[in-house]
């Protein structure tokens, strides 16, 4: 009997986790392995974040929190968002969680329903297509190669939106090409959802820090 559900069954393995995965045994049989599969700093993690992790312990900070996060937190977050990046948003706003794939992976479960459609340049971080799935919804993807810098331009999105389409995924700077898209490429795919009101942008924004092209720019900034 396999008692699997169906739903987990038509997932496939992260291509990802299955390179680390190969990396570490090669490694570990001595072999000279440039790993540059799970996108993981080279370094240990600051002294000040584990003394911090540490402290919060020591204090008893060990107890159910708020689903969203602690208010501490998410005003914190509202702080980072209004002077890094000059967007405006109200604690009550802020869902905290276990790091930027359950982030997505919990937007795309409130947003997809059965048979909704959720855009996806290409190439694209390999687990929207599987979280799009388990929603049962369908992934669109959208070519986007080499001769246009790896960036979905607004006239592929404008041809891929249907009536049903519930959302577009946006990385940048992207996993696994690298490419960012300027505050003008933003605004114009900006510019084609706000004529399709029933489409959601989600932007995966994890490597914000990690950009050689100057200031980083949200699709959040064109809100409306
Ligand atoms: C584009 C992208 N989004 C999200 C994640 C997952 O982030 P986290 O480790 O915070 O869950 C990764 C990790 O590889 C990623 O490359």
């Amino acid at each position: 009997m396999n008692g699997i559900s169906n739903r987990v069954m038509a997932l496939s393995e992260s291509a990802t986790l299955v390179m680390s995965q190969k990396s570490a045994e090669l490694k570990a049989k001595g072999v000279d392995v440039i790993n540059l599969s799970v996108g993981e700093p080279d370094f240990a993690t600051p002294n000040h974040i584990k003394e911090a992790a540490k402290e919060a312990i020591d204090n008893n900070f060990t107890f159910y929190t708020p689903a969203s996060g602690t208010l501490d937190l998410r005003k914190a977050i509202c702080t980072k968002l209004e002077r890094e990046n000059g967007l405006t948003y109200t604690p009550d706003q802020i869902v905290c969680s276990n790091g930027a794939k359950q982030s997505i992976c919990n937007a795309i479960l409130a947003l997809v329903n059965k048979g909704d459609e959720v855009i996806e340049p290409a190439p694209y971080w390999v687990s929207y297509p599987e979280m799009v799935k388990m929603a049962e919804g369908v992934p669109v993807i959208v070519n986007a190669g080499i001769e246009q810098d790896f960036k979905m331009t607004a006239q592929q999105l404008e041809a891929a939106i249907t009536e049903k389409t519930k959302a577009v995924i946006i990385c940048s700077p992207s996993n696994p090409t690298g490419s960012v898209y300027s505050q003008t490429e933003l605004k114009e795919l900006a510019d084609v959802l706000a004529k399709h009101k029933h489409v959601y942008a989600i932007s995966d924004e994890i490597y914000e820090h990690i950009s050689y092209v100057g200031k980083h720019e949200s699709i959040a900034q064109f809100e409306e």
